[in-house]
């Protein structure tokens, strides 16, 4: 990538036009202060209420192994018809015995097989037993209770006590432990809590439960559980909910993504089969990315997830589509199941004790019907290259849930002409900051259609495994971008949401809030979105920009080269842009517009600030976003009018680096992190500094 730093100079006359393509640069001698003007008095558009919120899925172990809380790995032994695989054999001081899966012990209809441990020699001090290790071990806090809970049976003959226990690798210490003095000879539930003393916080440890008596016992869902967020007895770890609830997020788009359609209709996320007791949900293979989901996570846990965290929930219904080998059903009869599926799913969400499906919902404790205004039909559907297979499938959900719901606004994946669908999802991942700013301004020219847009996955993908300061520079800058235009994009979520750093955790790079099993972190991108979410009015007001530095960028050639932006046909009163670089790929799978001819890419002009103004309606208060993605402090010279006055003091929310590289994580996780100050000498006309590498807000008191 060329460095090379020129100075965009531009008066466009519309509001809107912060920063432009490369069409608009001239080339400046020196890089002498921006001038920004602020219209004040004046209001652009409105931010959506709704603009900042989450996506998720399960992907890079984001429940299991994740913000579920559950400890236990393959508790149910799903993950494995032959081998019990995380589960070990714990023979102690010249104990002996196996331990197999059974299949002629199944549990219930969800779970054909058990775990029979067989233990042959058990006298004085000897111990056999079964352990697990958790997702990369299971974690040890101090003075905290664990909930214990596990299915057995006991075969004649055998008398003894059970203990349960969390013990350490090396078997050298018992953090807790707990005694179950006899096992029925039928199936029986046995909890017990396991309460930490003054134990060193460490992941090294398993979930033991032995006995010193020789016997056969069979064991089902065994499952540990730290303490979890608002005591949700299915719920979620404690550090990564107060992460999320810091965002303060408006909504939650869930449960895919990928994970929502499977690689085949059997595989896709069949709702009813995640609902009632955990003991009754088999789980299923997540393939859309390799692993076995135990659907712990399972509807209602996302809507109570919603709940505790005060997120409107945005349903994802399969539509009918997945994505291996065709495996899509045709609109009419064949379609005709699947939109059931979807209407009853609905019912469930938000139908009342007297339908059938509320009843349900009553029935697995939650009386209360949920609040829900959006339903999206599928993902990324414009994967489905059958021609007209999306027109028809989305149009039959529509028309049943119009039928049905007639509130209920209609997401379509892809732009649809069968039916006017009240939002259109798009989905931006992009694979450099320069790309990401390129883009930034893109929907300041899209034509506005009467239909609002859901930027329901995007972020640049930049850092391994989750974002460094330079994709959080280049999220800042496409920020900027949504906020502005939120009369446009009125929602909006980064996606993944989430990853577990452990190696084999990862499935996809860049991923907003990282974590093993003792803690967790949020990226730049993360601190970035939270600025964004906390800081910002309602109403967008006008601000344009003169002198502003650019940078040439060399888009890459080949495959995901040269796109145009969404619809850019321009916006009364706002310049046409010219056609942008190649290098600028739209979406993960989706959104990608069918290979053509490649033409070689030209070197572009990418601006190196990025800027936007909010007023807070009620307060007053103006909110100037800053984003400086060069190498050097750059001076901005604000100019507001349309107030009286502002008052001297204000605050600054910045976040800064001394380089693009720099990042947290699960050892450095506050590295980059905003840091609030008190500032002085705002006025209606003042110069102002922004660091190198950095993301500003200015919170300004303004009459
Ligand atoms: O976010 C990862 C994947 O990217 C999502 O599952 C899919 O919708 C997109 O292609």
């Amino acid at each position: 990538m060329s460095t090379k730093i020129t100075t965009l100079r531009m008066l466009p006359p519309a509001a809107l036009c912060v920063l432009l393509g490369a069409s608009t640069v001239l080339r400046a001698q020196s890089a002498n202060a921006v001038e920004i003007q602020i219209k004040a008095d004046q209001v652009a558009s409105h931010v959506s209420p709704m603009l900042y919120g989450l996506m998720t899925e399960e992907i890079n172990y984001s429940y299991d192994g994740g913000l579920y809380a559950e400890l236990v790995r393959n508790r149910n032994f799903k993950e494995d018809s032959k081998d019990p695989v995380h589960w070990q054999l714990v023979e102690e001081r010249g104990g002996a015995g196996s331990r197999s899966l059974d299949a002629t012990q199944p549990f219930n209809e969800a779970i054909g097989s058990s775990l029979k441990l067989t233990v042959t020699q058990a006298s004085g001090n000897q111990r056999v037993g079964i352990a697990n290790d958790g997702f990369w071990g299971i974690p040890v806090k101090p003075n905290t209770p664990y909930r214990a809970s596990f299915y057995a049976k006991a075969a004649p003959g055998f008398a003894g006590a059970l203990t349960v226990a969390i013990v350490s690798n090396d078997g050298t210490t018992a953090h807790a432990s707990a005694q179950i003095p006899r096992v029925t000879q039928d199936w029986k539930k046995y909890e017990v809590t396991l309460t930490t003393g003054k134990a060193s916080p460490s992941a090294e440890n398993r979930l033991v439960i032995s006995t010193g008596n020789p016997g056969t016992v069979w064991f089902n869902l065994l499952s540990l559980f730290p303490p979890t967020w608002n005591n949700q007895p299915n719920g979620n770890r404690k550090d990564i909910m107060q992460l999320l609830a810091d965002m303060k997020p408006a909504f939650l788009r869930f449960p895919g993504g990928n994970y929502l359609e499977g690689n085949t209709v059997a595989t896709r996320f069949d709702w009813k089969k995640t609902i009632g007791d955990i003991s009754q949900r088999p789980g299923h293979l997540n393939d859309s990315w390799r692993y076995w989901s135990s659907d712990g996570m399972g509807l209602l846990e996302f809507l109570e997830w919603c709940e505790d965290l005060h997120m409107q929930p945005v349903l994802g219904v399969y539509a009918g589509y997945s994505l291996r080998g065709g495996a899509r059903f045709a609109p009419g009869a064949e379609l005709e199941p699947y939109v059931k599926e979807a209407l009853e799913e609905i019912e469930y969400v938000t139908g009342d004790a007297a339908t059938t499906w509320g009843a349900r919902r009553a029935k697995d404790g939650h009386p209360a019907p949920f609040p829900l205004d959006y339903v999206e039909v599928g993902n990324e559907d414009n994967a489905d290259r059958q021609v007209g297979s999306y027109e028809g499938r989305f149009a039959q959900f529509f028309d049943a849930i119009k039928a049905k719901y007639p509130k209920l606004k209609v997401i379509a994946t892809t732009p649809v002409t069968t039916r006017f669908a009240d939002v259109i999802d798009e989905h931006y991942y992009r694979r450099s900051e320069e790309e990401m700013a390129f883009h930034a301004n893109d929907y300041d020219t899209r034509r506005r259609m009467g239909q609002p847009v859901f930027v329901g996955e995007w972020a640049t993908r930049v850092g391994d495994p989750t974002p460094n300061m330079s994709a959080a520079l280049g999220d800042a800058a496409w920020m900027t971008g949504m906020e502005r235009n939120s009369d446009l994009v009125i929602m909006a979520s980064y996606a993944p949401l989430f990853v577990n750093v452990n190696k084999g955790g990862m499935q996809w790079q860049t991923d907003l809030i990282g974590y093993d099993a003792m803690s967790s972190y949020g990226s730049p991108s993360y601190y970035a979105q939270k600025m964004f979410s906390l800081y910002h009015g309602d109403n967008v007001v006008p601000i344009t920009a003169q002198g502003v530095p650019t940078r040439e960028w060399q888009p890459p050639a080949g495959r995901g080269g040269f796109v145009p932006p969404p619809q850019a046909a321009g916006r009364a009163g706002t310049p046409q842009p010219q056609a942008p670089p190649a290098g600028a790929g739209r979406g993960g799978r989706g959104n990608q517009p069918p290979p053509g001819p490649q033409q070689p890419p030209m070197p572009q002009q990418v601006p190196l600030m990025f800027f936007d103004a909010t007023r807070d309606s009620k307060t007053g208060a103006i909110y100037v976003k800053v984003v400086n993605r060069s190498a050097t402090a750059q001076p901005v010279h604000i100019a507001l009018s349309g107030v009286a006055a502002v008052e001297a003091s204000g605050q600054a929310i910045i976040m800064s680096a001394s380089s693009p590289a720099d990042t947290n994580s699960i050892t450095e996780p506050a590295r980059i992190v905003p840091i609030t100050t008190k500032v002085d000498g705002l006025s209606t006309n003042f110069t102002r500094t922004f660091p190198p590498y950095s993301i500003s807000v200015l919170e300004m008191k303004a009459r």
